[in-house]
């Protein structure tokens, strides 16, 4: 068995289909079914005696199944383990950081029309909670022929004094573009040496379509505040998620839900003003599905064991495949770059004189799972991954050809 087939073998999917929307919520790994397992039999065993221990430990500040998802994001990240918090999605962590981060009167919150729907709502609903302004700007015209220097060239331009957020998405679900988050830090960076400390620009990234594919760490993203949900890409739990931010872009957030660790809860039982790391102060407390969170290290062991680099050559290696075959097709407009320095996992295209809904419907009666990008401008998606095959891809593109 080859490699891959191994990878794929740790999968229980229904082997009728070619699952090509990985990225929307992972089916678990052996490991991680595993681990979820373990936890949720030892606390339906002692559910009051698991909890016990685990709050002891983290009253001690000594490793527990909670510092253990935050150890082991830090290791693969190249960051400090008590630098993130734990969530349950990408939009609770979204949610969080809008709904907390400081922002002065009259400053606005810069964001993109090629976000999500996450990050556009965490923001309205932070306008209408306290009037923070939103501006959306465009970075870039047609997603097929996007460039780095289009996508600078537009924020450098759109940076306006009374900017106080960057908010922006890693790889967009929309088109299949991935921003070149490092060149946009960059812009970001060279904006605020021309401004006093206390009036920087602080750079927000949804992560959630790079990470568990590309083979970066926090500080070659150079971003400041990192948001993602761990059950797509990472093959973690369904129902995690983290949040991490640099240092000083921690002291800008304010928690929205108290936190249920050890120390927060210690200093309000000894009426004392709670003081914690930040990413324990900022993960929003009150029982969670633990046997999930605490298996969280499991998907990371995952990734790992497989190869960070294989993982993101793999990917890349499907996608260009794929976005090679459909330009081949006639009836097809790819709108995905073919570059894999701005482009990832997913990839999206039409297809003349059929609807996208009828393309993913048609995909399936080949047993081929498609998806439609749900934007107000949408298209037809497929995400091959390591849940797929190159023969898969080249199913798929026959049964696009087809249509
Ligand atoms: C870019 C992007 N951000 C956030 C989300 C939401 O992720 P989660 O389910 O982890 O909240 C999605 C899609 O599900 C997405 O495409």
């Amino acid at each position: 068995m080859d490699k891959w087939a191994k990878v794929r073998a740790e999968f229980n999917q229904d082997p009728a289909y070619s699952n090509f929307t990985g990225f929307l919520l992972t089916p678990h790994p052996r490991r991680v079914r595993e681990a979820i397992a373990a936890h949720r039999d030892a606390l339906d065993r002692n559910p009051a005696l698991v909890l016990e221990q685990q709050l002891a430990l983290s009253m001690t500040g000594k490793d527990s199944f909670d510092s253990a998802p935050r150890t082991a994001a830090a290791r693969f990240l190249a960051a400090q383990p008590n630098d993130f918090a734990l969530t349950d999605s990408t939009t609770m962590g979204l949610g969080l950081v809008y709904a907390g981060f400081r922002i002065g009167a009259g400053k606005e919150v810069l964001a993109t029309v090629h976000d999500h729907f996450s990050t556009h709502e965490a923001l309205r609903l932070r306008a209408a909670r306290d009037g923070v302004k939103g501006r959306k700007i465009t970075l870039y015209a047609q997603p097929a022929r996007v460039s780095t220097d289009e996508i600078v060239g537009n924020l450098t331009r759109e940076i306006a004094p009374d900017t106080r957020v960057v908010a922006a998405t890693w790889v967009h679900s929309s088109t299949g573009v991935k921003l070149p988050i490092r060149a946009m830090a960059d812009v970001i960076a060279a904006a605020n040496r021309k401004r006093a400390a206390d009036d920087r620009i602080w750079f927000v990234v949804d992560g959630v379509h790079g990470f568990g594919i590309e083979n970066v760490t926090m500080s070659d993203l150079g971003c400041d505040v990192f948001v993602a949900g761990c059950h797509k890409w990472l093959f973690g739990p369904r129902g995690t998620g983290l949040v991490w931010a640099h240092r000083d872009a921690w002291d800008q957030l304010t928690p929205t839900i108290p936190a249920f660790e050890g120390p927060p809860y210690m200093a309000w039982i000894e009426n004392k003003a709670p003081v914690g790391p930040f990413g324990i102060m900022h993960t929003p407390g009150g029982f969670h599905s633990f046997e999930h969170r605490w298996a969280l290290p499991a998907a990371f062991a995952f990734q790992s064991e497989i190869g960070r680099a294989e993982i993101q050559a793999r990917v890349h290696e499907l996608n260009s495949r794929l976005k090679q075959g459909l330009r081949e097709i006639s009836r097809v407009r790819l709108h995905t770059p073919v570059d894999p320095k701005l482009s990832s996992g997913i990839t999206c295209f039409e297809v003349q004189g059929v609807s996208n809904e009828d393309v993913v419907k048609r995909l399936l009666e080949r047993k081929i799972i498609a998806s439609v990008s749900p934007y107000a401008v949408a298209y037809a998606r497929l995400s091959p991954g390591l849940l797929n095959t190159p023969q898969q891809v080249d199913e798929a593109l026959a049964a696009v050809a087809a249509l």
